[in-house]
């Protein structure tokens, strides 16, 4: 049965949009699908901003480095649909990959600076890339007033900040809190491909990043790191990088800022997690 709120092409979406009249305002939520609750969250969150909620569903194939990642990346249409209409009146886009990036698409390289270098842009050449063009391209195709992101993609989020301002797009960029499992565990897609022992011992990636909170509070930033490694390491996870950064510039700081986070990728056998936590907090009003 054909769900009367999907939209696979820009004039038909348009065309929706449009049914609102011109002074309605549309909250973006981009996302690859398999959703959970974490991205429900940012669906509820758009609709106490917006008139209309229009998620985009869309596994951009120009943001994964292996071939293999995208192949197994889940596609799971039909219930994303069916979570997304248990929230009310939610647009979904699933456009083509000709829709997004038509014959006559020009890619834009944008000089991340540091952004690109650090922590995922370092294991992950030409990710960030892959998903500035994406998400400009989305912003530009829908035109919202707000476009909402995850903080559990913390570097993600500075690197779409970063490139909005750079291209003057005409949207408000919201932050959205990370969505936890009661275990502590960030809801992610990627957890569909772990068994019920790997999510357990996929706790320690929680419990170090509180235990560094704790930390914080007693030791230097390198000293908490160093405790930190060795912690996580009596786990059963293999770390990829883990880090503590000034959350605008995402450098390694060696003195306590106010919102200093911890940011964290670690393979669970042959899923790898990403994750991350604020250990100071955020100076008020900042
Ligand atoms: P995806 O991984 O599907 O995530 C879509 C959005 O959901 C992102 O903004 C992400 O940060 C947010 N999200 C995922 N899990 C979350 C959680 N547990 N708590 C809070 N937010 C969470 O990120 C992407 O897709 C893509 O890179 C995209 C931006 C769509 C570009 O292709």
């Amino acid at each position: 049965m054909k769900d009367l709120n999907v939209f696979t092409t820009l004039e038909s979406l348009r065309e929706r949009v449009k049914e609102n009249g011109d002074n309605s305002s549309v909250a973006l939520v981009p996302t690859m699908g398999a959703l959970h609750h974490g991205h429900l969250e940012l669906v509820k969150k758009g609709m106490s901003l917006a008139d209309e909620v229009v998620v985009s569903i869309f596994v951009n194939p120009t943001q994964f480095n292996k071939k293999e990642d995208l192949d197994n990346y889940p596609r799971t249409l039909e219930h994303d649909v069916r979570l997304l209409s248990s929230l009310g009146n939610v647009i979904i886009f699933t456009p083509s990959v000709n829709e997004v990036y038509p014959e006559n698409h020009c890619d834009v390289t944008l000089d991340l600076g540091n952004l690109e270098h650090v922590m995922e842009g370092e294991f992950r050449p030409g990710h960030f890339n892959g998903v500035v063009n994406v998400v400009k391209r989305l912003i530009e195709m829908v035109q919202p007033a707000y476009s909402l992101f995850g903080l559990k993609d913390f570097q993600q989020l500075a690197v779409i900040n970063f490139m909005v301002k750079s291209y003057d797009l005409d949207t408000q960029v919201v932050p959205c809190d990370i969505v936890r499992e009661p275990s502590g565990f960030a809801s992610s897609s990627r957890n569909q491909r772990l068994s019920e022992q790997e999510k357990f011992d996929a706790v320690i990636i929680h419990k170090t990043m509180m235990h560094l909170r704790d930390l914080a509070k007693k030791c230097t930033p390198s000293e908490a790191k160093k405790k930190a490694v060795d912690f996580f390491n009596k786990g059963t996870l293999e770390l990829e990088y883990l880090t503590i950064v000034d959350p605008e510039t995402l450098m390694e700081i060696d003195t306590w800022v106010p919102g200093a986070r911890t940011c964290l990728a670690a393979h669970c056998n042959k899923v790898r997690l990403i994750d991350n936590m604020e250990l100071i907090a955020s100076e008020l009003g900042a």
